[in-house]
């Protein structure tokens, strides 16, 4: 079958062996595969995937059809349209997950794009829900938010209820953020349209003082992404006095236990907004897997609305 393969700090597509399901696990004809900034950091040698995985086969994400099941596996059947994270080596025609961690496909989000879905909306959904505890009537503030889960982020918060404030760096973009839900703003515009009560920090260090300037009593804030840096430098005062939580996620290096758990809370809290099209999965550029050298160098650029996909054209679309 044929994969994408990082060889000597590029990106090809190659005949590699097909995978087989373990016990657990389904086989999967990955119609659609995500890219990450994790893709991105593996590539460069400074992020390797967790156990069991190649550090050359990328890919965090895919959606499919089941075309094999592994020993016990039973909760889809062969044909079921499926979606979910995947240690690695999710961008190639055949990929394996975990049944515990795949979800089923709404019937309104078209295969060629659930592979865009999984890792944002997962991402989005544990760190604003579960681990901030966003509720109805609150203020959020989203930063880096025109991008995969930043998008996902803003839509979950304003279907939630919140007030969502969105950071986004280039004015181009403004207006297709603000119309999922947000005040979207430029980065010197933030603390105006303050106090938060939760931050959703996709950037990284250089917000941080700004993030606990910004916040209201008992806020929240919640580090995902550092894209912008790792290093920062803090008025602890200011978390003392606003008695507030700072913290940081990932989900990858997870067992497998908490990444099933996510999956749930997803599947009964997103899955039907998904099916409603209260939220979407914005797709940027979708790339075939064999142009996936393409595809990386789309998602290095930048000033990406949502996702950038590999898909399989080989698939039978929905
Ligand atoms: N902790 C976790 O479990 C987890 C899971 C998924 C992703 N992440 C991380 O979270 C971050 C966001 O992921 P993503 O998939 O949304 O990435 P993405 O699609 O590449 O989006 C990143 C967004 O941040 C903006 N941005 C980057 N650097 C910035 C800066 N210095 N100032 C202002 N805006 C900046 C980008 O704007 P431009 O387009 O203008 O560059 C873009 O809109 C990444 O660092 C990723 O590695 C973490």
């Amino acid at each position: 079958m044929r994969a994408v393969v990082f060889s000597a700090g590029t990106t090809v597509c190659s005949e590699v062996p097909e995978p087989e399901p373990g016990a657990g696990e389904l086989l999967v004809a990955v119609s659609s595969a995500g890219l990450n900034g994790a893709d991105l950091l593996q590539r460069a040698g400074h992020y390797p995937p967790p156990p069991g995985h190649r550090e050359d086969r990328p890919g965090l994400e895919i959606a499919g059809r089941v075309v094999g099941l592994g020993a016990g596996a039973r909760r889809f059947a062969l044909g079921d349209a499926v979606m979910g994270i995947v240690g690695g080596e999710g961008q190639a025609e055949l990929a394996v997950i975990h049944e515990r961690v795949a979800m089923p496909v709404p019937a309104a989000l078209p295969l060629e794009v659930a592979g865009g879905f999984p890792e944002v909306f997962l991402t989005a959904h544990d760190a604003l829900v579960t681990q901030a505890q966003l509720t109805s009537g609150e203020r959020v503030l989203v930063t880096g938010a025109a991008g995969g889960v930043g998008t996902a982020a803003v839509q979950l918060a304003a279907a939630l209820g919140a007030e969502v404030v969105a950071e986004v760096r280039n004015p181009l973009q403004r207006a297709a953020v603000g119309a999922l839900g947000a005040t979207a703003v430029g980065p010197e515009e933030v603390a105006a349209h303050g106090p938060f009560d939760v931050v959703a920090e996709l950037v990284g260090g250089p917000n941080l003082p700004r993030d606990l300037a910004s916040l209201s009593l008992g806020g929240r804030v919640v580090v995902i992404g550092l894209g912008g840096g790792a290093a920062t430098s803090l008025d602890l005062g200011l978390l003392l006095q606003r008695r507030a939580r700072l913290f940081g996620t990932t989900l990858r290096n997870r067992p497998l236990e908490e990444k099933a758990i996510v999956a749930r809370r997803v599947e009964r809290q997103v899955l039907p907004l998904l099916e409603r099209q209260v939220v979407r999965v914005l797709v940027e550029a979708s790339y075939p897997l064999d142009d996936a050298a393409a595809a990386y160098e789309r998602f290095t650029k930048g000033a990406k609305l949502g996702k950038v996909l590999l898909v399989n054209t080989a698939e039978p679309a929905r």
